[in-house]
């Protein structure tokens, strides 16, 4: 049975990595798909690949985050799901990272998953149920080492501000926040190996989208109806081990 038949679900990031397996995931599941993202090509590309909706989208920009949740939800009949896939990395640290740096991680991780969580808060609370799913890192709970710091910071945001919204948005609409560890991805290819990330994992490997998306579509379905609030770390084991 597929698990996730008449939901309507909008991605952010959708166009790449852990965002693009999670809609190929979640239209095999049943579910109507809406993908959002900030490179237009890639995103109508995907969307045709994979048989769903696309539209391009900055989610650091609320009209623009407005407007695709529109188009969506007209596309799609609704919107009962959002998973906040999009998000941008840096590698600087305490002395090198400008404040110029820093804003621009903030605006894409921490503001863009607030700014699309209020621009999709008006359908789901019209669905009268659904889910949210935001994608913090591992990191948010466990610095890996000296750089990163807006990064990290902006994670830790997003699993922070995820116990607020949820409480905000309960008990009809579930919110919870996934925690990847490494994840072979356009945004880590050529830097997994060479950092020799995988050392620090209990199970000794890099994941998969596909591991990711299969973590969101837990927490998107029915299966998780009694979670949220919830950070659930997807990280072979690197925040224990
Ligand atoms: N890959 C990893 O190892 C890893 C680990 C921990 C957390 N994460 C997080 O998972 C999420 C997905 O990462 P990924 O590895 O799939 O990366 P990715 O680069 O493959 O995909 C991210 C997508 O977000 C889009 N995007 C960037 N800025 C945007 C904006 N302003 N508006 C709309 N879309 C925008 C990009 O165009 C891209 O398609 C991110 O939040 C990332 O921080 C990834």
């Amino acid at each position: 049975m597929q698990r996730l038949q008449g939901r309507r679900i909008l991605i952010t990031g959708g166009a790449s990595g852990i965002g693009r397996a999670t809609a190929e995931l979640f239209v095999r599941e049943g579910a109507a798909v809406a993908i959002l993202d900030l490179d237009a090509k890639r995103v109508a590309a995907t969307a045709e690949t994979i048989g769903c909706m696309g539209t391009r989208a900055d989610v650091r920009d609320a009209a623009s985050l407005a407007s695709a949740a529109a188009e969506a939800a007209a596309a799609i009949g609704g919107i009962d799901g959002l998973v906040n896939a999009a998000g941008i990395f840096s590698a600087t640290g305490l002395d090198d990272t400008t404040p110029e740096e820093f804003a621009r991680i903030l605006a894409v991780n921490l503001t863009g998953t607030f700014l699309a969580i209020q621009a999709t808060a008006p359908f789901l609370r019209t669905a009268g149920a659904g889910t949210v799913i935001n994608i913090a890192s591992g990191v948010g709970l466990l610095p890996t080492g000296p750089n990163s710091t807006a990064y990290v910071a902006s994670k830790g945001g997003v699993i922070a501000m995820t116990k607020a919204i949820a409480m905000e948005l309960a008990p009809a609409i579930r919110v919870n926040v996934v925690c990847p560890g490494a994840v072979e991805t356009p945004m880590t290819a050529g830097f997994i190996r060479d950092n020799a990330v995988a050392a620090r994992y209990a199970l000794r490997r890099p994941g998969q989208p596909d591991e990711l998306a299969a973590a969101i579509l837990f927490l998107t379905s029915d299966e998780s109806s009694f979670i949220t609030g919830t950070t659930l770390a997807v990280d072979g084991g690197r925040t224990y081990h």
